[in-house]
């Protein structure tokens, strides 16, 4: 039996990580799954019955085989005040760092590590068309430096004997998330292109998002990983599938300048600038997506549920 400890389980991806692990549970396949939350009580709701809430390191009282590492304060809820900022950060590195000063300290550091990043990490980019590879250049930004902060007190676990995954993810698509944000908009008519509508979306399905993670743990898979679609879209190809999948017009656009109005630097980050980031590594490895392009993606989404 290997034991997974998840922080940010309670979230959008590590909920429906923990769903599917528990799932391959009860079919015998030997995982036991820990979520550390800051709310315990408020997590075991939102989990399966099988998942195990603590909510300090303290309260382990068994080896961790597998860390997956998803805590972290939302990024686009609102505008980044330099405070707002700071928390953003501190909610990813600064827990990131107390996971591995703890670990150091443990007879059995977890063997494996696979540990939250993102798109950001390669930064701006508005027209640039080029396919960002995991090798890809970096546009430094507030972004690209959360990012890199994150890896780097995530890497620090080969010290201690981890293999360690970065899943530099994309926008994930799911009833949750980024997409339910946007969705009242386009049902009411009034989705379209942000801006110029040229910058990238890298996006990936919920279900491949899992089926990554699960990969990582289970091949010899190694560093940043990009967590896209292979079929990246433009903002612009996005709105307008978005809008055919659901059947409204999607043709209201937001300048930019509204954007950076109403949400500032944010909006200006992850609205306006976008690269065309494309899952290489997981390419050359012979990962199967079940979404490889939008369309698919969002029809399955939206499908009536019989
Ligand atoms: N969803 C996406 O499209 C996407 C894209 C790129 C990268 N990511 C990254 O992947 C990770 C998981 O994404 P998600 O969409 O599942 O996020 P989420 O739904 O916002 O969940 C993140 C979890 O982190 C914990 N958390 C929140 N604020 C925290 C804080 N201040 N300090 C410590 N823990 C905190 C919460 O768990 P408790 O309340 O139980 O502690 C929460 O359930 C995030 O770090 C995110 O940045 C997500």
């Amino acid at each position: 039996m290997k034991t997974i400890l998840v922080t940010g389980g309670s979230g959008f991806i590590g909920r429906n990580l923990c769903m599917r692990l528990a799932s391959t549970v009860e079919e015998r396949s030997g995982y036991q799954l820990i979520v550390l939350s800051r709310n315990p009580e408020k997590a075991v709701k939102v989990l399966p019955q099988s998942v195990q809430c603590i909510s300090d390191l303290t309260q382990l009282n068994q080896p961790i085989d597998i860390l997956i590492n998803l805590a972290g304060e939302p990024i686009a809820d609102r505008r980044w005040s330099e405070k707002r900022k700071a928390t953003i950060s501190q909610s990813r590195i600064q827990t990131t760092q107390a996971l591995y000063e703890y670990f150091k300290q443990a007879d059995k550091p977890p063997s494996i590590v696979i540990s939250g990043s993102a798109i950001g990490y390669y930064g701006g980019g508005i027209a640039n068309n080029q396919p960002v590879t995991e090798e890809g250049a970096v546009e430094p930004n507030f972004s690209s430096q959360l990012c890199a902060g994150w890896e780097s007190a995530a890497q620090q676990f080969d010290q201690l004997g981890a293999r360690v995954c970065l899943l530099r993810t994309g926008i994930v698509l799911g009833q949750q998330g980024a997409l339910s944000k946007l969705l009242p908009a386009f049902k009411f008519g009034l989705g379209g292109p942000i801006a110029s509508g040229q910058q990238w979306m890298p996006w990936v399905h919920i279900e491949d998002m899992v089926k990554i993670i699960i990969y990582a743990m289970q091949n010899d898979i190694t560093g940043p990983i990009n967590c896209t679609a292979p079929q990246p879209v433009t903002n612009r190809e996005f709105a307008k599938t978005l809008g055919k999948v659901l059947k409204r017009p999607a043709i209201a656009p937001m300048p930019a300048a509204i954007v950076k109005l109403l949400f500032g630097q944010m909006g200006d980050e992850l609205m306006i600038q976008g690269q065309s980031v494309i899952p290489q590594k997981l390419q050359q490895q012979g990962f199967q997506f079940n979404y490889s392009d939008l369309h698919s993606a969002l029809e399955q989404l939206f499908k009536p549920k019989k």
